[in-house]
């Protein structure tokens, strides 16, 4: 059984080829350059450049998995969330491909399958609780059993990797600050720069944007008082923060939904103090396993999608 997945609902072209669950190939053409200089996503622009891309990562990825497209048995893309004129050239080219192929097209959600990229090196233990962190989502789901998705807590506003990125922006880093933030916080001091933990009720939900808006007074205030701000430092404030405001509610419904896999998705889950708190939050709750995907299953990649449809086959659920 042979799955084409695209994924396509930002700023990557991504095509893999999945051969029985086995990732033969994962081509990705990023755009980070291109948006770069904007300090962001340019919705127009990210359409355009698929429609330039499109045509060598479908050839790349077909020679990559030794593959020709009479091989390919069911075509996968990302139908939502995502920015819609991305989402409608990924869809166009599925389309096209399984008319020609006479082979089945199958829909798939983007948050599921940054879950289910978790699945590809591992394999899930139900009950699964997935704390999903991206540019575009934050959130909380538990699988019970395999495609139960059910949102336990979400973001109210901004998502965790949004806020990262307009943080980073105002210290004048280029997108996605994310990385840059993460690398500089590893030599910071966390304790030199107070910031505030939005949101810390009962709830599963999160807020973003009181971190953001509290981030970037700070900045301001140091700014016009003549006040040197120790990048590294604030980096390292900054994202404690970020990730205490995480972890405080993940470790809450780890006591609740008592699950047997725990795993960080989307592209924050590429951050290196995440990676090793959530080490540690497996350790402390004994939990069986705990999955982080590989840095290339972390931020936008069809092989995920590939991996979510695959899933839908085996388990006969579309
Ligand atoms: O999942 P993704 O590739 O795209 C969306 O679906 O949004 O996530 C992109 C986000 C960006 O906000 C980027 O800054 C963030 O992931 N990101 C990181 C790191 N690497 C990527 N945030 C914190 N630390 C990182 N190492
Ligand atoms: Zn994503």
């Amino acid at each position: 059984m042979r799955i084409l997945a695209i994924e396509s609902s930002c700023d990557e072209f991504s095509i893999s080829i999945m051969d029985k669950g086995k990732v033969l190939s994962n081509v990705i053409s990023s755009q980070i350059k291109e948006h770069s200089e904007f300090g962001g996503v340019i919705p127009e622009l990210a359409s355009r450049l698929h429609v330039e891309n499109f045509h060598w990562v479908l050839l790349d990825s077909l020679q990559q998995s030794n593959s020709q497209l009479e091989d390919i048995d069911y075509i996968s893309y990302t139908s939502n969330p995502g920015l819609i004129g991305s989402l409608i050239i990924g869809k166009l080219v599925a389309q096209t491909i399984s008319t020609y192929l006479k082979k089945p097209l199958l829909d798939m959600n983007h948050i599921e399958g940054h879950i289910y990229g978790a699945n590809i090196e591992q394999k899930f233990q139900y009950p699964v609780l997935a704390l999903v962190v991206s540019g575009g989502h934050t959130q909380i789901q538990l699988l019970k059993e395999s495609l139960s998705f059910e949102l336990i807590g979400t973001t109210q506003d901004d998502a965790v990797g949004e806020c990262y990125d307009k943080v980073a922006r105002v210290l004048g880093f280029n997108y996605p600050g994310g990385p840059v933030i993460d690398k500089l916080a590893q030599n910071g001091n966390d304790k030199k720069y107070k910031l505030p933990i939005s949101k810390n009720d009962d709830s599963y939900d999160f807020s973003f944007s009181g971190l953001k808006t509290a981030s970037l007074n700070l900045i301001n205030k140091l700014n016009q008082n003549n006040e040197e701000i120790i990048i590294e430092d604030f980096c390292a404030s900054f994202q404690k923060t970020a990730i205490d405001t995480l972890m405080i509610k993940f470790e809450k419904a780890i006591k609740e939904f008592k699950p047997n896999t725990i795993t960080v998705v989307g592209g924050v889950s590429a951050n290196q103090s995440i990676r090793s708190i959530f080490y540690k939050v497996g350790e402390k709750y004994n939990i069986k396993k705990v999955i982080i995907p590989d840095l290339k299953y972390c931020t936008d990649n069809a092989a995920m999608i590939a991996e979510l449809t695959n899933e839908y086959l085996v388990k006969d659920k579309k």
